[in-house]
């Protein structure tokens, strides 16, 4: 059979017309399987020439989540080997848990153009529409116990920083725990969910949401969020190509430092650090000021009346983010 990943990546390497010839001496099919393949391919949004005894050119690729286009750009690897890439689905993070329950193995990635009832941290809700994000789980299985993995979304956040760096150029930042933030407005939102006992983590599953093609919100959320597009005058970056440099980045890091731990890095782009702050937990508020992040990834508060306190989960308002004031 015809591999259209094959097909693709001749096409994408060549400035040139590719002869159907050529394509299917390469391939081993016939031209006739070359030409329906084109013509599958069109239907999917590539813009493909065809001009008689020269043959074909790709002028365009479509920023599509399809599993052909993902793979083009996957390096090879652990997270997103086992790969679902959905046209729609409740939530990614529901179908990853499924999955985890069948068994899927360890850096399997499922990824969905919409969602309908995408998921926020706190019981939120996540808006997925199609086409205008990355919305996506990370299926991880550590050998570890549940107070063990206090790192792993410090680490993912990193991970997302890094490749909105290396792919826009943009001054991706992070507000504690693991919001993506440009400027003063949010990017990303990663809900890590668990599946353990007391004595051994079963599965996590990292859901991480990046608004890229959005280009308003609506009002009560316009102040606290922005997607790529509206950041960046540059023509945005595929979105296949942003998820594969996230994947390869939570790969590397992940293999560096495990669920436990954190680089450096993730303390130079807090911008929660040195800031007022107030934290809601368990129903009661506490103002402060952020001071640092302990290597366990708690957020170290300075209060007036019960010292230095370490924060570990909560929601955190941070003076000047979001269109927020403590
Ligand atoms: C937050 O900041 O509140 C977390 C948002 C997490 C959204 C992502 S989108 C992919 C994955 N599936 C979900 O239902 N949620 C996460």
């Amino acid at each position: 059979m015809l591999q259209t990943e094959e097909l693709l990546q001749l096409l994408r390497a060549s400035e040139q017309f590719l002869s159907g010839e050529e394509l299917s001496r390469k391939l081993g099919v016939t031209r006739t399987a070359i030409w329906k393949k084109i013509e599958q391919l069109r239907t999917e949004g590539y813009e493909i020439e065809s001009i008689t005894r020269k043959g074909y050119r790709l002028r365009k690729a479509p920023d599509i989540l399809t599993e052909t286009e993902i793979r083009i750009h996957l390096t090879p690897g652990t997270f997103g080997a086992s790969l679902t890439a959905l046209q729609t689905v409740d939530s990614t993070n529901n179908e990853a848990r499924r999955l985890a329950e069948k068994g899927a193995p360890h850096g399997s990635v499922v990824v969905s153009e919409e969602q309908t009832g995408g998921k926020g941290r706190l019981g939120r809700q996540w808006v997925s529409p199609p086409g205008s994000g990355i919305w996506f789980s990370v299926l991880l299985r550590p050998q570890a116990l549940p107070e063990e993995i206090t790192g792993i979304t410090l680490l993912s956040a990193v991970a997302v920083c890094r490749a909105i760096r290396k792919k826009t150029g943009l001054d991706a930042k992070i507000k504690w725990p693991n919001d993506v933030v440009i400027g003063t407005k949010k990017v990303c939102g990663i809900l890590t969910e668990l599946s353990a006992e007391w004595e051994r983590v079963h599965y996590l599953i990292v859901g991480i949401g990046v608004n890229v093609n959005q280009s308003a919100f609506p009002p009560e959320l316009s102040e606290r969020a922005t997607s790529l597009s509206l950041e960046t005058d540059r023509p945005v970056v595929e979105r296949a190509v942003l998820l594969c440099t996230i994947l390869e980045e939570f790969e590397r890091l992940y293999k560096q430092y495990g669920v436990s731990s954190f680089p450096e890095e993730y303390r130079a782009n807090c911008i929660t650090v040195g800031r007022a702050v107030s934290l809601t937990r368990a129903g009661k508020n506490i103002k402060g000021f952020a001071s640092g992040v302990r290597d366990d990834g708690a957020l170290l508060i300075q209060t007036e009346n019960e010292g230095t306190i370490a924060a570990t989960s909560g929601e955190v308002v941070v003076q000047g983010i979001y269109g927020q004031a403590i």
